[in-house]
């Protein structure tokens, strides 16, 4: 017949037990063996409390207490540790590792690149100005990207743009696209007019790199036709970009040039951010940086497209995305853009 002090003796070994035997149970198996074994039928407490029947009412009393609270304590543990294991189990099915509620250290936050940026900026200004967006294919035929485009055929031209040719199709001869102006052959050929749209996207030329040049940049390429749009009409679409884009009224200036798809051709110069006009390395002490290119649509590129030139007229840009976005942001190099550098992506 035990007595009450060995019945205490088998509780104290179990309180001094039960607390490290449930921390050392992992899984929820491992727990339901550790329930089993303290608050089983079988288990220990049953068994030291139904010893507990043959000690006399005032024993009992104070046994039968002390094996209570155990009892409670090793019960409310078991809830506890079951919500940390299952909690950890949960975990682990989804792959998480380590201690979850240690602070963060912080997840690095993805974001545009830079020049996508820009891309969308000068977007979202012609959106504005009442433009809709074309898209084309990046590679091209010599049809669309240069004779359409009024280049003739061994023209010196077509020099101007040093062109990554890939595979004919055909009788067809394939190109990367030199400029995003072949978007303006096929919106025209496939809509009627009156148009009014930009064509953003990434070109390619058969050049060099260096701080200024590289062999795939961007370009936003603007396009107006109907029966009435004028030089004038340029002009003013162009000032009220340049304004939007750079946040202030900048003097502008348009200089003749020579595109074989425009007549007259200008290109547009702003002044120089860096100098205000004074003079400094940036602008080549001329005042000025050169912006883009733009013209009234020559009469052939329309009657290419289908086009009647006495009835239709319109006008034309490029914009350099690159160039923009180093103006604006003062970068000095084309080639950082490219470099998937951290530290200086970090800075936009
Ligand atoms: N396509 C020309 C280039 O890449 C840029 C350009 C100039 C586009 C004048 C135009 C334009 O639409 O009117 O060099």
């Amino acid at each position: 017949m035990p007595e009450s002090k060995e019945i205490v003796a088998a509780l104290e070994k179990i309180k001094s037990e039960y607390a490290a035997a449930a921390k050392a149970a992992k899984s929820s198996a491992e727990l339901g063996d550790w329930k089993a074994k303290y608050l089983g039928k079988k288990g220990e407490l049953s068994s030291v409390m139904s010893s507990m029947g043959a000690l006399g009412a005032e024993d009992k009393k104070v046994v039968g207490r002390i094996a209570n609270e155990i009892k409670s304590a090793v019960e409310a543990l078991y809830e506890e540790q079951l919500e940390a294991v299952h909690s950890s189990e949960y975990l682990a099915r989804l792959g998480v590792v380590g201690d979850v509620t240690l602070p963060s250290v912080g997840v690095p936050r993805g974001r545009t690149h830079p020049l996508y940026d820009t891309l969308e900026e000068i977007s979202s200004i012609f959106i504005s100005l009442g433009f809709s967006v074309a898209d084309g294919p990046e590679i091209e035929d010599d049809y669309h990207n240069f004779a359409a485009l009024n280049f003739p055929d061994a023209h010196p031209a077509k020099e101007m743009q040093d062109t990554f040719y890939v595979s004919s199709v055909g009788d067809k001869e394939m190109l990367l696209r030199t400029h995003t102006s072949p978007v303006q052959i096929r919106a025209m050929k496939s809509g009627k007019p009156p148009f009014k749209f930009i064509a953003p996207g990434r070109v390619y030329r058969h050049e060099a790199i260096d701080a200024a040049h590289s062999y795939v940049f961007h370009q936003v390429e603007g396009f107006c036709v109907d029966n009435k749009t004028n030089l004038a009409d340029l002009k003013t679409v162009l000032e009220m970009f340049i304004e939007k884009y750079f946040g202030k009224r900048l003097p502008i200036r348009f200089r003749p040039s020579y595109f074989p798809f425009t007549e007259p051709s200008v290109e547009v110069d702003v002044e120089c951010l860096v100098c205000s006009g004074a003079g400094c390395k940036a602008c080549k002490n001329s005042g000025y940086i050169e912006l883009l290119g733009a013209g009234m649509i020559h009469p052939n590129v329309l009657s290419n497209c289908g086009l009647d030139p006495n009835i239709w007229q319109g006008y034309a840009f490029g914009i350099g995305v690159e160039r923009f976005a180093m103006q604006k942001y003062g970068v000095d190099d084309m080639r950082l853009f490219y470099k998937n550098e951290m530290r200086f992506l970090g800075q936009f």
